[in-house]
């Protein structure tokens, strides 16, 4: 695969969206990009509510605009707040990040690019579902 990736347009491409955010309740504009493993890429906004807990996070509308252009994989992602200073994503967002892009997706951190691997470490993911599902048959069988 080896993705060569941009991460000065990355890092734009996030920073294009701190104006498309709707955060008037916190001021915390944030913009995250990703790169998806057939080229293209997807980009979101924070989209706050009046209802403060149910505010989206800018990860969850790039997860929404990969899965509604078609889906894949996300290889590389750059999460920015004003001035485009690179923001960890919350750990909900890590979990989302981690089913689209898994241990081996990129991240632009304020320490420098790091695998989805460093960032949630011992993740829960699809395949902890296949192994329960495994030891359930297992324990039907038996
Ligand atoms: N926020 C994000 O959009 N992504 C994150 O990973 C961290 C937090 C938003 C949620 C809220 O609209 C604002 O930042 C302040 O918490």
């Amino acid at each position: 695969m080896g993705h060569e990736v941009d991460w000065d347009r990355l890092r734009d491409e996030a920073i294009a969206m701190l104006d498309r955010a709707f955060a008037p309740y916190s001021d915390f504009p944030v913009g995250v990009a990703g790169l998806v493993d057939d080229g293209r890429i997807v980009s979101g906004c924070n989209v706050e509510n009046a209802s403060y807990g149910i505010g989206l996070c800018a990860e969850c509308g790039m997860v929404s605009q990969l899965a509604a252009s078609g889906g894949g994989r996300l290889v590389a992602v750059a999460c920015v707040g004003r001035h485009g200073i690179p923001l960890m994503p919350c750990g909900r967002c890590r979990q989302l990040l981690w089913e689209h892009g898994g241990a081996t997706c990129l991240l632009l951190t304020p320490e420098g690019v790091l695998p989805m691997s460093d960032v949630l470490p011992q993740a829960f993911g699809p395949e902890d579902l296949a192994t329960a599902a495994e030891a359930a048959r297992h324990e039907e069988s038996s």
